[in-house]
């Protein structure tokens, strides 16, 4: 395990740097600082998961890497670029899966489509593009659906799919498969490894699941409990890829790095109000999570 202090991350030419970055947000007890000194160099392609106790501020790291908050100090340079705004090269999968609630699901993905790949895709091209990612999360029996005609877990799909479709270089998954059964979401984690490997769009994905983290990551990047949450620990994930779920499970480094994450959590991180509370119970490897701890 490598401290962010170590050398091991300094990437001359980030494709994407979270540079020093503060977040102070205004209450009625002045001011709350959320994060203090965030900074994170990230390569193209590469696959990033942000792991941390409810709370802590992951939420509102990738806020300000999609353009959607300004860093109090510090901010995002993509490409050498700041990044002020939301732009299209940034498709976000919100936490709350964030549909246009007056358009169905085809229509959702459709907008966004559009704002892609309206000069360069004939009518009859987008619509095939738009139904393909809906039938990608299995969404296709019910793409003429409203977002208050389908489950929670049937929005987050059809934001997935939202995401997927623009073919974004950066994508920004908050917490993207919570709401989803296991089955639904293994199969989500095979095909985003598929989609990632295929395009090689850069990723940070916000997981409470370790095993995810794990899975689909090349780095694991812990953050410390709030308030000034800052990264407590890098994680390099150095397995073979293309990684299946089920050769993995009895890998003994695929054990060690579930092992690091857990100990960040549940001895250097842990949350003490939950100690008195609740006791800890070990689930099955496939189900553990931060939020059951
Ligand atoms: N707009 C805001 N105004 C004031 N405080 C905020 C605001 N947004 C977030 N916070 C606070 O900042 C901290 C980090 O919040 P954030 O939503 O980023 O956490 P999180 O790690 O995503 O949590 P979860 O895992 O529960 O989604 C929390 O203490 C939260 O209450
Ligand atoms: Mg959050």
């Amino acid at each position: 395990m490598n401290k962010v202090t170590d050398e091991a991350h300094v990437i001359e030419h980030p494709f994407l740097n979270i540079s020093h970055i503060d977040m102070v947000f205004p209450t009625d007890n002045g001011g709350f600082t959320a994060l203090k000194e965030v900074d994170l160099q990230i390569k193209k392609g590469e696959f990033i998961s942000l792991i941390g106790h409810s709370g802590c501020g992951k939420s509102t790291v990738l806020n300000i890497v999609a353009g959607l908050y300004q860093a109090t100090t510090g901010g995002i340079l993509l490409k050498n670029k700041e990044v002020n705004e939301p732009g299209p090269e940034r498709a976000v999968v919100f936490q709350n899966h964030s549909l246009l609630p007056w358009l169905t699901a085809y229509q959702n993905v459709e907008l966004a489509v559009k704002q892609v790949f309206a000069k360069t895709m004939s009518k009859g091209e987008m619509k095939e593009w738009i139904e393909y990612n809906l039938k990608l999360v299995h969404m296709d029996h019910a793409m003429h659906k409203r977002p208050d005609e389908i489950s929670g877990g049937m929005k987050q799909r059809v934001g997935i799919a939202r995401a997927l479709a623009m073919q974004p270089e950066v994508l920004l998954m908050d917490e993207p498969f919570g709401a989803l059964d296991a089955l639904t979401r293994a199969h989500m984690q095979d095909s985003l490894m598929e989609i990632q490997n295929e395009l090689n769009n850069t990723v940070i994905m916000i997981t409470h699941d370790v095993d995810e983290a794990v899975l689909l990551s090349d780095r694991i990047v812990m953050m410390t409990n709030g308030p000034e949450a800052t990264i407590g620990e890098i994680l390099d994930v150095n397995l073979e890829r293309p990684r299946s779920r089920l050769s993995l499970a009895k890998d003994i480094e695929y054990n060690r790095l579930r092992s690091e994450v857990l100990t960040f959590l549940y001895e250097k991180q842990r949350k003490v109000e939950n100690i008195t509370s609740k006791k800890t119970t070990v689930k099955p490897q496939s189900t553990q999570s931060v939020k059951e701890a």
